[in-house]
């Protein structure tokens, strides 16, 4: 949701700013822009649609300084127009800002600026911004002038604000969404997200919510917005090397991260758990045994993929752990009354660690007195920080909008925490832990093993592609991988998809099948398999065309439908991330086929930062 980047320091600012945008582009690409201060003066560039737009603007010639700032845009407060591009500026021109997030008293506010003569161009929120800041700068102070702008703003920002009257100096502040600052010699680059800094340092400061910071070539300085109070800065080593944030030949971020999905699950569970007859240990959870023994209650909170990675995790829990688990979408659980008490975990699931949705959740159930385990896969998101105890999915930076590796990566830590929870409960046995362990172990090559066969999938996409309507259809422990599939094809082909129950067809939508309709049916050989293939007669008889995905290739299947997929034979629990695998590849050659934008598919951003 909108991607910011500024940048001071010895280098160019200028192929900086760019580089770092590049990386951020998956949060936004309505428009692009930069300001930067240039001998003497202040340049400001920007324009709609994606980057490259950008690029081939600044292309009239070579720009060089030392101290800018960059956006990339996804359209809020009035239409992607070059005019409601970031940055914006006051009055002259001198003054620049950027603005993740949304300004939620601008109207009021831009009525008593515009009476105090203050000139406005943009239908946007964020240009309250920039005239606020002008009306408090008269003393040249600018950190002043941001802190005095922002305690009259009401709503969430993360911004970036540079000016020609401090022309050796970025201030930045954020409430509500992700900031960080990458540390160089010498040099500075504050950003939304991780990426973005990877090119020039993997040392990074996170800013917390109500902070301000100065930022100059030879140092930064964090402090309160409110009470002035300054802080230690605690710098963090990103893991992440810089190559894994790029494409490396792919034709997409989405294919690749498909394909890093063996390496992606082997760095979930690698070297975690350490098994030992009388005693088991989780290397890096912070909870004890003792602690997760107390556990009576779980709600599981999350959005999107991330919440059909908690479907699958509450049967497993309730598998392994007998704990009760409830699973909701948390924009929901924000505004319901969960029942916790001392005894409850809730946990968090996000791959970015700063969905707003999600975020609004684990707080809510914080002050209710649960405690927090968060499962994500960005070390020192802002999810993380607030919580007690983390489990890092270690998949590496997902940058395609679609979440694939990343969802696979939260099914196997999810896997993991639930066996380690029966484990502590004495409800599982170390043999069946070992067991459970093993299996595990032999997930990697499995995936391996299916994407080997991904012209497979191709043949069926290029059969396929221009049918418009699409079921799929799984029961029991699969039934979440339906809805997955369903939500990877519609997001970046645009094509009406809709995962089911198997058993649920009969009630309402099978109204909707006939020979033009595309049933994609799930069928593990599980204790619900008859029944599943009970519902693909239903949906044959009305004409469907229906592909199975199965893990046997019977006779029985084979004769039911036109097409079969067959992925290797695994546990219950750990047959939805092999079941995942062919649907991620199914809804990316559609979308390839279709001529889609499959990393950055329209109106959606990686990064939810707003509600
Ligand atoms: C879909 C997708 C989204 C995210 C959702 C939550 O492919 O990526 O549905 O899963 O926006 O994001 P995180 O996991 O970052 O909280």
């Amino acid at each position: 949701m909108c991607g910011i980047v500024g940048y001071i320091g010895s280098n160019n600012a200028v192929p900086i700013l760019i580089e770092g945008l590049r990386r951020l582009e998956y949060r936004g690409y309505d428009s692009a822009g930069i300001a930067f201060y240039e001998d003497g003066n202040m340049v400001l560039k920007k324009t709609v649609g994606k980057l490259s737009n950008l690029e081939s603007i600044l292309r009239e010639r070579e720009y060089e300084s030392h101290l800018g700032i960059g956006h990339t845009r996804w359209a809020t407060h009035g239409r992607p127009t070059e005019v409601n591009s970031h940055p914006h500026c006051d009055c002259y021109g001198k003054l620049m800002v950027v603005h993740n997030g949304i300004i939620e008293n601008y109207s009021l506010l831009k009525k008593v600026l515009i009476s105090e003569g203050h000139i406005f161009r943009s239908q946007t929120d964020t240009e309250v911004i920039a005239h606020l800041i002008e009306r408090y700068l008269n003393n040249g102070n600018l950190s002043e002038a941001v802190r005095r702008a922002l305690c009259e703003v009401e709503g969430t920002y993360a911004i970036a604000v540079i000016s020609s009257s401090n022309p050796d100096t970025i201030v930045a502040a954020r409430k509500g969404s992700p900031l960080i600052i990458g540390r160089g010699d010498k040099e500075y680059i504050v950003a939304s997200d991780v990426p973005a800094i990877l090119n020039i340092t993997k040392d990074a400061i996170f800013v917390n919510d109500n902070e301000l910071v100065v930022i100059r070539e030879d140092g930064t300085q964090i402090t309160d917005l409110k009470s002035g109070g300054s802080r230690e800065e605690k710098i963090y080593q990103i893991p992440w090397d810089p190559e894994l944030a790029e494409k490396g030949g792919y034709a997409h971020f989405m294919l690749k991260e498909i394909l890093e999905q063996p390496q992606a699950v082997r760095n979930t569970f690698s070297g975690r758990i350490n098994l030992n007859k009388d005693k088991i240990h989780w290397e890096d959870l912070d909870f004890t045994v003792e602690e997760l023994r107390k556990i009576s209650r779980i709600y599981i909170v999350s959005c999107g993929t991330s919440w059909h990675a908690s479907l699958v995790g509450k049967s497993m829990i309730e598998a392994f752990a007998k704990v009760p688990v409830e699973v909701d979408l948390a924009s929901e659980f924000r505004y319901r009354m969960p029942l916790i008490d001392d005894n409850t975990l809730t946990i968090g699931i996000t791959q970015s660690g700063e969905t707003a949705d999600t975020l609004g959740a684990i707080r809510k159930a914080k002050e209710e007195g649960s405690k927090i385990l968060i499962i994500c896969n960005v070390v020192g998101s802002t999810a993380t920080r607030e919580a007690d105890g983390v489990i890092y999915t270690h998949a590496g930076p997902e940058i395609g909008v679609a979440s694939t590796k990343a969802f696979t990566s939260q099914l196997v830590a999810l896997y993991l925490f639930a066996g380690y929870l029966g484990r502590a409960k004495e409800l599982i046995s170390y043999s069946a832990f070992s067991r459970i362990m093993t299996e595990l172990a032999s997930i990697p090559k499995k995936i391996e093993s299916i994407l080997e066969k991904e012209e497979e999938i191709k043949r069926l996409a290029d059969l396929f592609w221009e049918k418009r309507d699409y079921f799929f259809l799984g029961r029991g422990i699969v039934y979440p991988i339906a809805l997955e599939g369903a939500l990877k094809l519609k997001e970046i082909s645009y094509l009406h998809a809709e995962g089911y129950a198997g058993g649920e067809m009969k009630h309402g939508p099978i109204a909707l099948v006939d020979k033009d309709m595309v049933v994609v049916a799930l069928v593990p050989h599980n204790s619900v398999y008859e029944k599943m293939l009970g519902n693909i007669e239903e949906v044959k008889a009305r004409d469907a065309n229906v592909i199975a995905i199965a893990d046997e290739e019977c006779e029985e299947i084979i004769e039911k439908v036109d097409h079969v997929f067959c992925v290797p034979k695994t546990s219950d629990f750990l047959s939805p991330i092999l079941f995942a695998i062919p649907l991620q590849l199914f809804a990316y050659h559609i979308a390839r086929n279709r001529g889609c934008d499959i990393d950055q598919p329209r109106n959606l951003a990686k990064s939810v930062t707003v509600e």
